[in-house]
């Protein structure tokens, strides 16, 4: 279904419109549902993803996105060690299972076994038969635990409750079984053990308590929560995507500044080659060939943006780029829904994001919205003068990002995380700077950014006579003409300057 874009969006990105009001149905907008595409296998409930950059997602951005129901990319700008890590911290810290639970030798003391419980902040242990040997032998819950000190120094085997009275479950139970079990029993930890009876994982009652509290949250079907990881198109980038997938990524993202290039289509190819599969994201691209190019490259969503982010002087510097919401509906024109596009930079306000999506965009990418924030990296800087509190926000070919992670379009990044020393100078690198580092207002904690938006965009829904958000998008997207207003000079003047 390719269609020629229509010739209010040439030239134009989204402070240039607005959208008209119609007839509003819903009764409360928190029942306003925003679910949509991430990618070919993945949805989100939020459709809001954090950048890939070293001032905007690492561990903690990217959990948080993911416990809001968006998702959150980690960058490329260090060690594949170091990206791993960070993979499997975001994939641990929730879930139904855990899937290599801690354990202790029966013949430890009892005092051994107090100081371990407190060391990991756990409320049990599970006890194997001997050292590394993986044998369920029992459990060690804080109520088996004697109260006095007489009986520190005996074994922990003696308190346990054995394998023989524990209530114990097969790998792969699904979680609503395991609660029955769970609930029937009246217990609060589920050993899974395997047929050599070796520990094979724990569910708990809290971690399934917790994962219920955020039920529009992203996660896998293990309850874990989602996380996806960027990579680049040369060097080790195979060798990365390998690891991060081993990791427990969901998603990998091959991301790179003209992602409309051979070198992109070889990267995909070898990708494909190697992981199969695996959900695998392509960009930045900025126009229908571009959309057009990767889709038919088989990636499972295509990410757009040509030089409108807030870090960005590739426009200033080549001239290349394309206005942000023509590059998205260019795209859209192209590839319809065949596959979800993510518009990727340039949002300065919450409306920009529900015009990226009404226009054809299944998903928005931001960056310095969400930078300011505790959960970007960084820290937080106060003016001595005014007191203002700032977080830097840097664009990751900016010069002082790759003088500190080596972070280099064209090649690989090193194996080890070392300053790029001597390097700073823009003219010594191997592309000149397209990127700059700038000062944002610290905001706190990213959820009150996340609450505004959703809260924001579901009112978006409400004003254009919808239900849910992909109802809205559908309208709009596939009539545009009717729906959006083009501003003049005075009526943006009138819209936007207060
Ligand atoms: P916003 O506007 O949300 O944009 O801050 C985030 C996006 O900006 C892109 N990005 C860059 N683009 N040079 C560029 O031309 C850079 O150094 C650079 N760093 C980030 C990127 O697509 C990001 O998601």
């Amino acid at each position: 279904m390719t269609r020629e874009i229509e010739k209010i969006f040439i030239g134009r990105t989204y402070d240039d419109f607005l959208v008209r009001p119609e007839l509003g149905v819903v009764s409360s907008r928190r029942d306003v549902a925003l679910a949509a595409p991430l990618s070919r296998h993945l949805l989100v409930d939020f459709p809001v993803v954090s950048a890939n950059m070293d001032s905007v997602t690492e561990m903690q951005m990217a959990k948080m996105m993911a416990l809001e129901g968006g998702i959150g990319f980690i960058h490329r700008g260090m060690s594949i060690a170091e990206q791993v890590d960070m993979v499997k911290r975001v994939k641990r810290s929730q879930g139904y299972v855990v899937e290599q639970p801690l354990s202790l030798p029966r013949d430890v003391t009892i005092r051994e076994a107090m100081e371990f419980i407190r060391q990991h902040h756990i409320t049990g242990i599970l006890i194997e038969e001997g050292r590394s040997s993986r044998v369920l032998a029992g459990l060690l819950s804080n109520r088996d635990i004697p109260w006095t000190d007489d009986h520190l120094d005996h074994r922990v085997d003696r308190f346990m409750t054995p394998r023989g009275r524990l209530v114990t479950a097969r790998p792969g139970i699904a979680v609503e079984e395991a609660e029955r079990v769970m609930f029937e029993h009246r217990i609060e930890k589920l050993p899974l053990v395997d047929d050599a009876g070796r520990i094979a994982g724990l569910i708990t009652k809290k971690d399934i308590l917790l994962s219920r509290q955020l039920p529009g949250s992203s996660r896998d079907a293990k309850g874990r929560l989602l996380v996806g990881a960027a990579i680049g198109a040369r060097g080790d980038f195979l060798e990365r995507a390998a690891e991060l997938v081993a990791a427990g990524a969901d998603v990998i993202l091959i991301d790179i500044a003209h992602g409309h290039s051979r070198i992109m289509k070889e990267a995909v190819l070898a990708f494909r080659r190697q992981l199969g599969a695996t959900e695998l994201i392509a960009g930045n691209a900025g126009t229908a060939a571009g959309a057009r190019f990767l889709a038919d490259l088989g990636v499972d969503a295509i990410k757009i943006g040509i030089g409108p982010g807030r870090g960005c002087r590739t426009r200033l510097e080549t001239a290349a780029g394309v206005p942000q919401l023509q590059a998205v509906r260019e795209a859209w024109c192209e590839v319809g829904d065949t596959v979800p596009l993510i518009a990727d930079g340039g949002v300065k306000n919450d409306k920009d994001i529900f015009l990226a999506i009404a226009c054809g965009a299944a998903t928005v990418m931001l960056g310095s919205m969400l930078s300011g924030t505790d959960e970007a990296p960084g820290h937080v800087i106060e003016d001595p003068a005014t007191r203002e509190k700032r977080k830097i926000y840097r664009g990751m070919t900016s010069p002082q990002a790759v003088f500190e992670t080596l972070y280099d379009e064209d090649a690989g990044q090193p194996d080890r995380w070392q300053p790029n020393l001597g390097q700073l100078d823009p003219a010594a690198l191997a592309i000149p700077a397209e990127g700059q580092e700038v000062q944002i207002p610290y905001q706190g904690s990213v959820l009150s950014i996340l609450h505004r938006i959703r809260g924001h965009l579901r009112s978006a829904v409400s004003y254009s006579g919808g239900r849910t958000l992909a109802e809205v998008r559908a309208r709009i997207a596939a009539d545009p003409a009717r729906y959006l207003i083009p501003l003049s000079a005075a009526a943006r003047g009138e819209s936007y300057e207060r």
